[in-house]
């Protein structure tokens, strides 16, 4: 088998006031480096690296807005007047190497475990309906008044990535937290026009959330939203149950002046509508409906997705040249524009440089036990152990 010509994902792309240099994107995620609730120096380091390895945009980890129910546990990042200057030298240190760079901002909603001695471990933990699934609870219903307060933290957050020089921010709307748990039915069952049987209603918050960023922060700065069908509380569950409420989400989505969709799935290009199409992944379904730019996520050079390897423990294999060719086939084809690689990316800091040179045989097999290790020793005790239980039951 002929490797596959990879030139299509080394073309610019323009994205609002940012031109990408390549389609490649590294994804938020946390890895254990921060200090004091904002980026260490050996965050800087570390992402620094991977845009010196080619990648074209860097989403920072989960960072949280100003808001006492935003703060949780040991891994993890905030927006706030103390962390402002290292956001800064983050950003400079990203894009000082050429690649775009973009704040995640998300909020833990019903997931929260405050521990105790860390700030505001004594605020109420709040959620939409107080779930975080069906039958599961997790915090308390927020009120209307919360709701707009939280709101107005986003938007400071947003204006913070604008002022210490990042191109955009990522709104979190996946894996179940916060937001996501406005659009999945099972955890909204608001009355109040935010919730219930309807997307357009349990969009509300979020899309709302976004118009008051994209107002904020002027037309051209880049808003991502970030969604998911699966939970890491249910990995079956579905936010849109058919393409014709993808459709109306995307139209209301665009609407509120996104710039963007971040779709992330456990297995790109897994055929997410079967009996529609028997081939066409949720990130495709994303391009065909709403034609905003969209980038594909999903086990990307790897034979087994993220919570297989985090909850249940199966190390994966590495599928490089198979996955390559069915990825330039679904780029050429036009399902996204963008392609995300998260595990590859840290195991690899340069990986988009070796798939360059076609040094395929020159990457490095990602491995939990030693390229997670400092965020591993940060989860929550027993946290584990209860996505096991209930993520497959
Ligand atoms: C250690 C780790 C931390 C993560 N943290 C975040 C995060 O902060 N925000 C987020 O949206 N996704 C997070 N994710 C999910 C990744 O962004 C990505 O969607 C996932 O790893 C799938 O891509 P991959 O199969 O290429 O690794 C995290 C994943 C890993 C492995």
């Amino acid at each position: 088998m002929t490797d596959p010509d990879l030139s299509p994902l080394f073309k610019p792309l323009a994205l609002g006031n940012v031109t990408l240099r390549n389609r490649f994107v590294m994804p938020a995620m946390q890895i254990g480096f921060t200090e004091n609730c904002g980026p260490s120096l050996r965050t800087i380091g570390y992402l620094r690296g991977r845009a010196e390895g080619g990648c074209g945009l860097i989403f920072s980890e989960s960072c949280a807005p100003d808001h006492p129910s935003g703060y949780w546990q040991g891994a993890f990042c905030v927006m706030n007047g103390e962390t402002r200057g290292r956001w800064a030298q983050l950003s400079d240190a990203v894009k000082g190497a050429g690649a775009a760079f973009a704040v995640q901002l998300w909020h833990p909603g019903g997931q929260r475990r405050p521990i105790e001695g860390f700030p505001h471990a004594d605020a109420p933990t709040l959620s939409p309906s107080g779930l975080i699934q069906a039958d599961r609870e997790g915090g308390r219903a927020m009120t209307r008044d919360e709701m707009d307060d939280l709101a107005a933290t986003f938007v400071r957050a947003a204006e913070d990535a604008r002022a210490i020089g990042a191109d955009g921010i990522e709104l979190h709307c996946a894996h179940g937290y916060l937001m996501d748990q406005f659009l999945w039915a099972e955890t909204n069952v608001r009355d109040d026009g935010y919730g219930g049987e309807a997307i357009a209603d349990r969009a509300r918050y979020p899309l709302a959330v976004a118009a008051a960023i994209r107002q904020a922060v002027g037309p051209d700065f880049l808003v991502s939203l970030r969604f998911s069908q699966f939970k890491e509380v249910d990995y079956g569950a579905r936010v849109f149950r058919t393409p014709e409420e993808l459709a109306e989400f995307g139209a209301l989505a665009r609407a509120a002046g996104v710039s963007m969709l971040n779709v992330s799935s456990r297995r790109f290009g897994k055929p997410e509508w079967p009996e529609r199409d028997p081939d066409l992944g949720i990130a495709g379904w994303a391009k065909k409906l709403t034609d905003l730019p969209v980038m594909t996520i999903g086990s990307i050079g790897l034979s087994t997705d993220i919570f297989a390897d985090l909850f249940d423990g199966e190390d994966p294999g590495l599928r490089i040249a198979a996955d390559l060719g069915d990825l330039m086939r679904r780029f050429n084809g036009g399902e996204f524009d963008m392609v995300g690689v998260g595990r590859m990316q840290i195991a690899n800091a340069d990986f988009v440089n070796k798939l360059r040179e076609g040094r395929y045989d020159a990457l490095r097999l990602y491995n939990k036990a030693v390229d997670l290790k400092h965020l591993m020793a940060q989860v929550v005790p027993g946290a584990v152990e209860e996505h096991r239980k209930t993520a497959e039951a």
